[in-house]
């Protein structure tokens, strides 16, 4: 007789089976955050008292005795990967940006601060010039562009002259490596800046200082937030001359094998959040660690949308890191990061 058969159609694909309880569900998960995984950006100031982003929840300039202490607190929870910018009061800015590579810069006087503490943390150094020029371009302007800005012309289109800001960018990061940094990061865009960097750490004496090269970073209105936060802003342009078009889709791979042949140890993707398809390529087409940058602008939507009521802080962030991470980012830098090691 067929009598005992089930009614119901044979169902071998039921994917609920293995979603009932938590326990079942944790077991399965296999995208993971791992407080390793988080580098933890901080602006640091020369100056006496912290200062609150306001477009940034829960991010304050740090003067550099507080940057120190966080960084020693975070470490002890088990945040160890830090990465640091430096405010420039604007006195000291100029066209150069000359103040980067001053010993007495907040970065570098944090780097050496962590370093004679003992401070057992990975120290990564923003290596990028517009917190510290006054016209706020990540380089040193072309001549022409210069001249434009001198006779008052609003529409001086930003041409920052590549070369010579490499040869900058060369000589600050030898100043950061003496300072103590693990990891020097350009983030300017600049062609050639990792060889020339590579090479001047090298003769230098610091072969063993590592670069997190911002490969892949586009011109991005997500940074609008990072701008108050690191006093960056331009007066004039934007930075479409030197940062990636979002409308092209494989310019990613020239970038890439452009710093991988240059002596990149890392790459960073950057947006993170709204370029998950460009965190997936590049992390098949290499083998060196990828981080993605979860910028300013994508941190300060969650909060702007969780003080509303409209999204919970602590989900959308969890959800958003670990979407960052399945794309295959091995690094994640997020304004979250000490909220992410109390809530994973
Ligand atoms: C500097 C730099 C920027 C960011 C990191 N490094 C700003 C920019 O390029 O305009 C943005 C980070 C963020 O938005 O969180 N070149």
């Amino acid at each position: 007789m067929m009598a005992a058969m089930s009614s119901k159609p044979n169902e071998p694909h039921r994917p609920r089976r293995l979603r009932r309880g938590a326990g079942l569900r944790d077991a399965v998960a296999d995208v993971i955050i791992h407080p390793n995984h988080l580098i933890y950006p901080l602006f640091v100031i020369n100056l006496e008292y912290s200062k609150p982003v306001s477009s940034m929840p829960e991010v304050s300039q740090l003067p550099v005795k507080e940057a120190v202490g966080r960084i020693r607190e975070l470490a002890g929870l088990g945040l160890r990967q830090f990465l640091l910018f430096g405010v420039t009061p604007a006195d000291q800015k100029n066209p150069q940006g000359s103040y980067a590579s001053s010993p007495e810069a907040p970065v570098n006087r944090v780097l050496r601060e962590v370093r004679q503490a003992g401070i057992d943390a990975v120290m990564y150094a923003d290596l990028c010039f517009c917190e510290y020029t006054d016209h706020g371009h990540c380089g040193i302007l072309s001549g022409a562009t210069a001249d434009a800005r001198r006779s008052g012309s609003a529409h001086a289109c930003a041409d920052v002259d590549n070369d010579a800001t490499v040869a900058r960018l060369a000589q600050t990061a030898v100043v950061q490596a003496q300072a103590g940094a693990d990891v020097v990061a350009p983030s300017g865009m600049m062609d050639g800046q990792v060889g020339a960097i590579r090479r001047a750490l090298d003769e230098a004496g610091y072969p063993h200082t590592a670069i997190l090269a911002y490969s892949i970073k586009y011109a991005s209105t997500f940074y609008g937030p990072f701008r108050e936060a690191g006093e960056g802003g331009m007066k004039t342009g934007d930075r479409r001359g030197y940062q990636m078009d979002f409308r092209r889709s494989r310019e990613w791979r020239i970038e890439l094998e452009a710093d991988l042949a240059q002596g990149a140890d890392m790459v960073m993707v950057k947006p993170a959040a709204t370029y998950l398809d460009i965190v997936r390529q590049v992390r098949e087409a290499t083998s060196v660690p990828v981080a993605a940058y979860h910028v300013s602008g994508e941190y300060a939507m969650l909060h702007a949308a969780a003080q509303r009521g409209w999204l919970d802080l602590k989900a959308s962030a969890l959800e958003t890191t670990c979407a960052i991470r399945r794309a295959g980012a091995d690094l994640i830098v997020t304004y979250f990061a000490p909220r992410l090691i109390e809530w994973l």
